[in-house]
């Protein structure tokens, strides 16, 4: 028995992460940071939802490291896999029978309305199969862990609301005690603003990426939009990116960076290499330990199994009930 299944109080909490792109310093501070404070208060499973991934990347490698440099993100970010269940989804296939088990108890209709998926008709897109059941898939994710809390961004709500749905129409149906109704836990961290000023995103091409070589961390920070006064000039700190950077960052000297702005005399270039300074104190080390987790593949592939084999016997547990309240054995 590992620490993780002695851990108490035992509410679960559980996220999955879709690796889709090498992380940005949004979804540091914007989830993975805020994320792994709930270890202390839950007993938490993170997963690496490859197949969702599957949805909208095209190139197997390009999947294949995407997965691993996620894995060793989270990993190298603080993530202790003695305290909490790290895996990727794939290796858990029991997600698939409570997908579609899920899959019959829900009507289209419901999945019609999905954001992602009403959002790609709209923009005239022919939206994949795979993105209209998305919701399902995810469900299946959150339901076969027992989860009770799910900490996720506002745009996930909906995906929680079919989960909730889909979970008590099958309690109601085959008898109460089959599935956990889970809670969605709505991220308050703050939007992290890009290089442009705004919310920065891996679509957008405004990111600052995460674990980057200092020189090109530098370089991105440099190049992050400004107004133009001159150096003597006072300056703005409310409203202008750098500031809102750096009091993420570094919410303790932000005080002092507002007051130099607004006295004059204090350049922009100045508030940026404070802004470098600040992230790569808060970075550097957690790159380096990024680089040495992301290059023993091995070791990292192993560490990831041996988290799908403890995953894979609560998922199993559940589809034991969730088989014989159907009538499926
Ligand atoms: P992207 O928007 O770049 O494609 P993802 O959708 O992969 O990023 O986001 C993964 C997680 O990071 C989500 O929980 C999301 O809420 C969070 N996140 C992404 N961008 C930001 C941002 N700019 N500020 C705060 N959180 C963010
Ligand atoms: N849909 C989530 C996202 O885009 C990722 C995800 C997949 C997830 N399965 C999940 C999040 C289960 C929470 C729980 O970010």
């Amino acid at each position: 028995m590992s620490t993780w299944d002695t851990l108490r109080p035992v509410k679960t909490s559980l996220t999955g992460i879709k690796p889709t792109h090498l992380p940005h310093l949004g979804n540091y501070l914007g989830a993975i940071r805020p994320a792994l404070s709930l270890v202390e208060e839950y007993r938490t499973l993170y997963f690496i939802a490859d197949y969702h991934a599957l949805t909208s990347v095209r190139d197997a490698d390009d999947l294949r490291g995407y997965i691993r440099d996620v894995a060793a993100t989270w990993l190298a970010c603080g993530l202790d896999p003695e305290r909490t269940l790290l895996y990727r989804q794939s290796d858990v296939p029991q997600v698939f029978e409570l997908t579609w088990v899920l899959g019959c108890l829900t009507a289209t209709g419901q999945l019609e309305r999905g954001h992602a998926y009403k959002d790609a008709l709209g923009r005239g897109e022919a939206p994949n199969a795979g993105l209209f059941n998305y919701p399902l898939l995810m469900a299946a994710d959150i339901l076969l862990y027992d989860t009770d809390v799910v900490p996720v961004g506002k745009d996930q709500k909906q995906h929680l609301e079919l989960t909730r749905d889909a979970a008590t129409r099958l309690n109601h149906l085959y008898g109460d005690e089959t599935l956990v109704v889970p809670e969605a836990l709505i991220s308050e961290a703050p939007l992290v603003p890009g290089t442009d000023g705004e919310k920065m995103s891996k679509s957008r091409g405004n990111g600052i990426p995460l674990f980057a070589p200092p020189k090109k961390l530098r370089k991105v920070i440099m190049s992050i939009k400004t107004s133009s006064e001159t150096l003597e000039e006072p300056k703005r700190a409310e409203g202008s990116t750098v500031y809102a950077l750096y009091s993420l960052v570094a919410p303790e000297h932000a005080p002092e960076m507002k007051q130099k702005l607004e006295a004059g005399g204090y350049g922009w270039g100045h508030a940026k290499e404070a802004l470098y300074e600040a992230v790569e104190a808060e970075i550097g080390p957690k790159r380096e330990a990024y680089l040495e987790i992301r290059a023993d593949e091995p070791r990292l592939d192993a560490l990831l199994h041996a988290g799908a084999s403890r995953a894979g016997e609560i998922a199993e547990r559940t589809m034991q009930r969730v088989r014989a309240a159907v009538g499926i054995e």
